[in-house]
């Protein structure tokens, strides 16, 4: 097992090095003195702009700065490490791990998070599960600007960006072998795109994932037959971040660089670490220069951006950048003792992650299945099943990375009681009370508060809408499930540490910190349990054991979530919303920091509120969207 694994690592890194090392820059010596466009962070949406922006203007240099590695950084889930590691095998120089503040609305717990630090950053390392938003997440998102910013040629709403979930990816339609084999089902109408990034489904399922789907259909849940086309409400088939054929893992490294790389007006610099951007001439229309750091030596220098800088770095990250710039609170810039140049509020504000309860049961009768995970300790069926996974086609456990099936219900699909909770927000959103649930520094800046409003009464209707998602429930296999809230209310933040402005910001998520999450989790858990009295479940004598049937007052149950509670999915976002600036915004409709004329942010920072998916998808297709949107405007 160590012998293959060690196999597969040093062969993708071997890999790797032939076709990379040619082109990657590793010191500032090796670059221009300027760039037409510098791009801070070569992650998932970085490295699909640079790929947009360099094969659009061949005479124009594009240069990405990315902290970590041109290299094969081990992720949540690569094969051989999927099945026992889980995300804690996401260790390594790949990525950056950080450690949240306590959270005091659920038992003072700090959420664990890792954020990908390599070239393809995220995408490089997360856990493939390749699902899309629902339309009524992307009509919210338009909604919250509304009527600021209806005027712009940029919708983002889900028409406009639909277009650019299509391009994004290749879709590879599951064999007829396993549509046969497992149900899958899928609509080609949802796709169309030929960029190399990958979508395709493992030829291969755990033997019980059939249960739960049973159990879920006999709920009533509907069976869709596509979800990736903005219809996402019932039980949905998901595909993985990965090729067809091989079922090796595809990102962005490959897909946005190593296939490209070719570009002689395409660099990227390696282990270097985008400081701040500065206005030579004082204003904020001429050119940029951007302060580098190198993390080999720790020598500072700086490159003139003659165009734009375009922010990449993810939502930790980005906003690190913004700060040290001297873009953000002021008061926040005052206590890290950085001169403001502007007053940016919404900066590093507004962060959210998924986040989720367990729940579990135990069989009381007997069943056969087979092959179980539990099989993966028996040596020679996980030798089968490495040699499997090297074959061609592959195939076996390994091309299954976590799970691809999944239901997305509705708010009014799970309680009757739902317009109970949904007045609950309303209230919050319009008589004064939800500034009491946001961060304290957040009172002196009306902003802040008036966005959180806005979002607040966007999110309230997004509710109430029987298609739009409030929670995902995963299944991979086995008996337990995460409860994913997939609107939390309560908002975070990141900040820099004042005592070492290039160290690893702060993150505070303050989960809980709005108590109707807690209405929507007991609302979630209650409707999910509910899956145990079908019968499919009763067939194997299913009996709870997490929280157990005794455990039935929402107050108690309340106390479960907190106990169960992972805090973070690793999807964090929108610490530099898409809004009004006077709604605690960042950036326009057209990627634009407010205020400031050739600076952009492409990540999933810009998202005003989080997804009814998880979130890679979201940052190609908001790469895909940026890239578009800032070449029409240099062919101008
Ligand atoms: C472990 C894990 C599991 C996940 N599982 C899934 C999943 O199964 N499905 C899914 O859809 N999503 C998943 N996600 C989330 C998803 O991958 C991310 O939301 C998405 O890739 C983020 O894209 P991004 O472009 O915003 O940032 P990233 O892709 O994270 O890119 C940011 C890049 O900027 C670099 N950087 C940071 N600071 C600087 C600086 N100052 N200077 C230069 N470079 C810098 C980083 O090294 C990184 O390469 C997971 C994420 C993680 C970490
Ligand atoms: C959480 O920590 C704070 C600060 O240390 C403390 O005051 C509070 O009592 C703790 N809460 C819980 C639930 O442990
Ligand atoms: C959920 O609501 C949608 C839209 O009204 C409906 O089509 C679907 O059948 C509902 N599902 C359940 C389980 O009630
Ligand atoms: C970068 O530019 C700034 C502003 O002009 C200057 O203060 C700093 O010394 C420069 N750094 C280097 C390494 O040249
Ligand atoms: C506002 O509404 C919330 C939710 O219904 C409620 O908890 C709170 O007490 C109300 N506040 C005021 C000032 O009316």
């Amino acid at each position: 097992m160590l012998a293959s694994r060690l196999t597969l690592a040093l062969l993708l890194a071997a890999l790797t090095k032939a076709s990379h090392h040619a082109t990657v820059k590793r010191h500032t010596s090796d670059l221009h003195e300027s760039y037409d466009f510098i791009i801070a962070g070569g992650g998932t949406a970085g490295l699909t702009v640079a790929d947009r922006l360099s094969e659009a203007f061949p005479k124009k240099t594009i240069l990405v700065v990315e902290y970590g590695e041109v290299e094969y950084a081990r992720g949540g889930f690569d094969p051989p490490d999927i099945i026992f590691g889980g995300a804690s095998s996401a260790r390594g120089p790949g990525v950056f791990t950080f450690q949240s503040l306590p959270n005091p609305e659920v038992r003072n717990k700090t959420a664990f998070v890792f954020a990908g630090k390599t070239v393809g950053g995220s995408s490089a390392v997360n856990g493939m599960y390749f699902d899309r938003p629902s339309r009524f997440d992307h009509d919210a998102w338009a909604e919250a600007g509304s009527p600021e910013f209806d005027t712009s040629e940029h919708k983002w709403n889900w028409e406009g960006i639909f277009p650019y979930f299509k391009k994004s990816v290749t879709f590879t339609e599951p064999s007829i072998g396993s549509v046969q084999k497992y149900g899958y089902t899928s609509d080609i109408s949802a796709y169309g795109g030929s960029t190399p990034i990958f979508s395709s489904f493992p030829p291969f399922l755990w033997a019980d994932n059939v249960i739960a789907r049973n159990a879920w259909k006999e709920m009533g849940i509907r069976e869709a037959k596509e979800c990736a086309g903005g219809d996402k409400e019932g039980l949905c088939w998901i595909p993985l971040s990965q090729y067809p054929v091989t079922a090796r893992r595809s990102h962005a490294g490959l897909g946005h660089y190593e296939s490209v790389s070719f570009r002689p007006n395409y660099h990227i610099l390696v282990k270097h670490q985008v400081v701040k951007i500065m206005y030579p001439d004082g204003t904020f229309s001429g050119s940029l220069l951007v302060e580098l750091r190198s993390l080999v030596d720790d020598q500072f220098s700086n490159l003139t951006a003659k165009a734009e800088v375009i922010l990449a770095a993810g939502a930790f990250h980005t906003p690190t950048i913004l700060y040290r710039s001297g873009i953000g609170a002021a008061s926040v810039l005052k206590d890290a003792g950085i001169p403001l140049v502007l007053d940016l509020p919404g900066v590093g504000a507004n962060l959210q992650d998924h986040s989720g309860p367990s729940w579990s049961w135990s069989y009381t009768k007997p069943g056969n299945f087979s092959p179980m995970p539990s099989d993966m300790l028996n040596t020679i069926f996980a030798a089968k099943a490495t040699a499997a996974f090297n074959e061609t086609p592959a195939s076996g456990p390994y091309t299954l990375s976590m799970a691809n099936s999944a239901i997305y219900v509705s708010l009014p699909n799970m309680t009757a009681d739902y317009t109970h909770i949904v007045d609950i927000i309303r209230a919050m959103a319009t008589n004064g009370s939800s500034s009491a649930y946001l961060p304290t520094d957040y009172n002196a800046e009306p902003s802040l508060i008036a966005g959180y409003k806005r979002q607040l009464s966007v999110l309230a209707a997004f509710l109430a809408n029987p298609e739009a998602p409030s929670t995902e429930v995963p299944f991979a296999t086995g008996t337990s499930a995460r409860i994913f809230l997939l609107h939390p209310l309560s908002r975070g933040t990141v900040r820099l540490d004042v005592n070492d402005h290039l160290a690893q910001p702060i993150v505070d998520y303050r989960l809980g910190s709005n108590p109707a999450d807690f209405d929507l989790h007991v609302a979630h858990l209650k409707f999910l349990r509910r899956m145990l009295d079908t019968p499919t479940m009763r067939l194997y004598g299913a009996v709870e054991t997490g929280p157990g049937a005794h455990v039935q007052h929402d107050a108690a149950l309340r106390e479960y979530i907190k106990d169960s509670m992972t805090l973070s999915f690793m999807h964090p976002c929108c610490t530099a919303a898409m809004l009004p600036r006077e709604l605690g915004g960042v950036v326009g409709p057209d990627l634009r920091v407010h205020g400031l004329e050739r600076v952009r942010i492409v990540d999933v920072s810009v998202l005003p509120f989080l997804v009814s998916a998880h979130t890679s998808s979201t940052a190609y297709a908001v790469g895909e969207k940026a890239a578009d949107i800032i070449i029409r405007s240099w062919l101008k």
